[in-house]
């Protein structure tokens, strides 16, 4: 297994492009499942990730080419040849779920397995089925597989009212309401800049989609979707990632194609810590002004609120921060696996529940230390950057899932860093 080696202390001066947005990817991909069309993604990022969701929607009888090394992906489903999505790709990625609206839109039924993925909590999908039940779905859960059928093979517009907001739930409604039979209504929808380009997408597809990036998201369905070319949108998680970067070494980095309008709570922090933002022609222009960081609290929550997927590459600025922040995690519970590792590295920090204390310390040191999930690992080699000394991360296929070239990326910065093969 690959492991990667940080030696901290310099630095970061340079610029970093951003990549298309993985988990806006993971669910335009099945969008294409939704029509006899071609659908071609431009602007994909290319990681573990997509390959898994490609090798998913092929299992299905869908073709898909990578083309311009994996940045454009040509996405073809004449026909759905397989119902059935397989425990064995599903269990790798919980995206995977995003195939069941699609099919049971298309042709009444389908069967997908129940998902594994990221170890941050229980994350059932209970609500993705009450949205399809509320559209006619007859569900029935049996060896670890959801059957699916739409009587009649059609799903009908609904009004789905969400108890919680939930990413998932609202893109898998969003794509099975796109064919259903009447007006489908999603309240308490997810506002998510990935909702959005999802809807933008699924538009361009000749779907009738209105209040994408609201709480109430409409949806007439119509009896066939086309094909499209669509780009997928910047990733904000590995935007924040890399304007973390500057932050916690000291420098000037400018993210190529960030846009404020997709980080704006995570760059509020990052000023209250004393870290400066600007919008520029080109992206985010990052860079730390004098002396340490300032403590700040944050709290996670849904879009436009501070992103969980950043919590953990915050703590590991705030970790040598001038102060006491409090970290609060209000998405997924048992999201702080990352604590015990950056402790080793000479953090202070308390965990009670889903607050995390961490108290800033000078410096961090480097160590050998291990990654427990994908924003887990890249907050860990944020961490070894501005540590005296080596660290060296194990277990970096989670952030293969999630990031692509990041060694090349901050190494273009000056970063000292390296993958050891393993
Ligand atoms: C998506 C993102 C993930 C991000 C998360 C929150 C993808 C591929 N992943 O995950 O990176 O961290 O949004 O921004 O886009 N829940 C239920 N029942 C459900 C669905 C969710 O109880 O049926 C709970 C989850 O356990 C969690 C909360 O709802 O506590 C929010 O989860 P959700 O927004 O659905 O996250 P994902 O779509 O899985």
């Amino acid at each position: 297994m690959d492991s990667i080696l940080v030696k901290g202390g310099g630095a970061l001066n340079g610029e970093i492009p951003i990549a298309g947005a993985k988990n806006a990817c993971l669910t335009l991909m099945p969008a294409t499942l939704l029509t006899e069309e071609p659908l071609t993604l431009t602007n994909a990022p290319r990681l573990s990730d997509i390959a898994t969701m490609t090798q998913l929607l092929q299992s299905l009888g869908s073709e898909v080419a990578g083309l311009q090394g994996g940045k454009v992906l040509a996405m073809s489903s004449y026909r759905i040849g397989n119902h059935t999505a397989d425990y064995d790709i599903v269990r790798k990625m919980r995206a995977s779920i995003l195939v069941l609206g699609p099919m049971l839109a298309r042709d009444g039924h389908a069967v997908v397995s129940l998902p594994g993925g990221c170890a941050i909590g229980a994350r059932p999908v209970d609500l993705h089925l009450k949205a399809l039940e509320a559209m006619g779905a007859d569900l029935d859960l049996r060896d670890g597989y959801v059957h699916a059928k739409a009587p009649g093979g059609r799903l009908k517009g609904a009004v789905v009212e969400f108890p919680f907001v939930s990413v998932g739930a609202t893109e898998n409604a969003l794509l099975a309401a796109t064919l259903a039979k009447g007006t489908t209504v999603l309240k308490n929808a997810a506002r998510e800049p990935e909702i959005v380009d999802l809807a933008q997408c699924l538009r361009r597809m000749g779907a009738q989609i209105e209040g994408e990036g609201t709480a109430t998201i409409t949806i007439q369905g119509v009896d066939r979707l086309g094909g499209a070319t669509h780009p997928v949108v910047t990733d904000r998680i590995e935007l924040g990632t890399y304007m973390l970067a500057p932050a916690i070494c000291g420098g000037e980095v400018e993210c190529l194609g960030g846009r404020m309008s997709l980080v704006a709570s995570f760059a509020e922090k990052l000023d209250a810590a004393g870290v400066s933002v600007t919008e520029t022609e080109r992206g985010l222009k990052v860079a730390r002004k004098n002396g340490r960081v300032k403590a700040v609290d944050v709290t996670t929550e849904p879009f436009p609120g501070f992103p969980t997927d950043l919590q953990a590459q915050m703590m590991a600025l705030l970790c040598t921060a001038d102060g006491v922040s409090v970290l609060e995690e209000k998405i997924f519970e048992n999201r702080f696996m990352h604590a015990p590792e950056l402790i080793r590295m000479g953090a202070k920090i308390d965990v009670h529940g889903g607050h995390a204390t961490v108290t800033g310390v000078e410096k961090l040191r480097g160590a050998p230390v291990m990654a427990t999930d994908l924003r887990a690992s890249v907050s860990l080699i944020l961490a070894g950057l501005a540590a005296e000394g080596e660290t060296v991360v194990s277990r970096v296929y989670h952030l293969d899932r999630g990031y692509e070239h990041v060694e090349e990326k901050l190494g273009a910065c000056g970063a000292k860093i390296e993958r050891i093969k393993g």
